[in-house]
């Protein structure tokens, strides 16, 4: 059976369940190693044209931010919560663990689609998968937004920013999850929190990755699509709570 007629059963094949490091009561699909799943995707990535398997790892991001959730539930608590770039499903499956209403996890990547399925059915938790890209479309319902590692190429990172701003800007609470990427915003956020999370070499070329929550507001000095260099995030910008109405 091909990977690309059965994503669920590659995902079975190819990972094994384990719980990221900052996060102990979730479990995860995961690639215990980098490079065999990346060669074993290879193939099937160069007929379909998919992007690599992230679905298959815990990001940094991903870890802070639904670190962040489990121990905040009152910022989801009760609401709808929509889960942007979701990769494994991490912080839409702590959303729901922290007692969210509705949590829908936005991908455009099947495989990752296939992976938070199995991920939502492995802790229990219901996670509606929106197999789109949901930033050229109106602002979501959601009354949380959230976004982990996701700033980690141009344009991308430009539009996602674009998109959260305006998702600020309609009265959500947008979270973004962030390890220091080179197209991360810097400006017109709050911190709420900062994890030094564990991580691989292999992965990330280095054991830690320093990470913040942010919560990101409706205005920005300079969009990252303007930019002519890539900057690091300064801390502490702005100001406000990190929780919703
Ligand atoms: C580095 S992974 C992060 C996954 C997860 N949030 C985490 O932190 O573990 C980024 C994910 O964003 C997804 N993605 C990229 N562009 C997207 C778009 N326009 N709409 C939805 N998902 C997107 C990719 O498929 C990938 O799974």
């Amino acid at each position: 059976m091909s990977s690309d007629s059965d994503p669920a059963a590659f995902i079975r094949a190819n990972t094994a369940v384990a719980a990221p490091p900052l996060l102990p009561e979730i479990r995860l699909h995961l690639a215990g190693e980098v490079t065999p799943l990346w060669q074993a995707t290879e193939a099937s990535l160069a007929r379909s044209g998919l992007p690599p398997p992230f679905w298959a790892f815990a990001w940094a991001g991903g870890q802070a931010l639904a670190r962040y959730l489990l121990d905040h539930r009152d910022t989801v608590a009760g609401k709808a919560v929509l889960d942007f770039g979701a990769g494994s499903g991490v912080v839409a499956i702590a959303a729901a663990l922290a007692g969210a209403a509705r949590v829908a996890a936005a991908e455009i990547d099947p495989f990752a689609a296939a992976a938070i399925a199995a991920n939502a059915a492995l802790n229990g938790v219901s996670v509606a998968v929106v197999a789109a890209d949901p930033l050229a479309g109106p602002v979501p319902a959601a009354a949380v937004v959230a976004a982990a590692d996701v700033c980690y190429e141009q344009p991308m990172a430009g539009r996602v920013e674009a998109w959260l701003r305006r998702c600020a800007a309609a009265g959500r609470l947008v979270l973004l999850a962030d390890p220091g990427r080179a197209y991360a915003p810097r400006d017109g956020l709050v911190e709420c929190a900062r994890y030094l999370v564990p991580t691989s070499r292999e992965l990330e070329d280095r054991e830690a990755r320093d990470t913040a929550v942010w919560r990101v507001l409706p205005g920005a000095a300079t969009p990252a699509s303007a930019r002519a260099t890539p900057r690091r995030p300064r801390a502490g910008r702005g100001r406000g709570s990190c929780r919703g109405a």
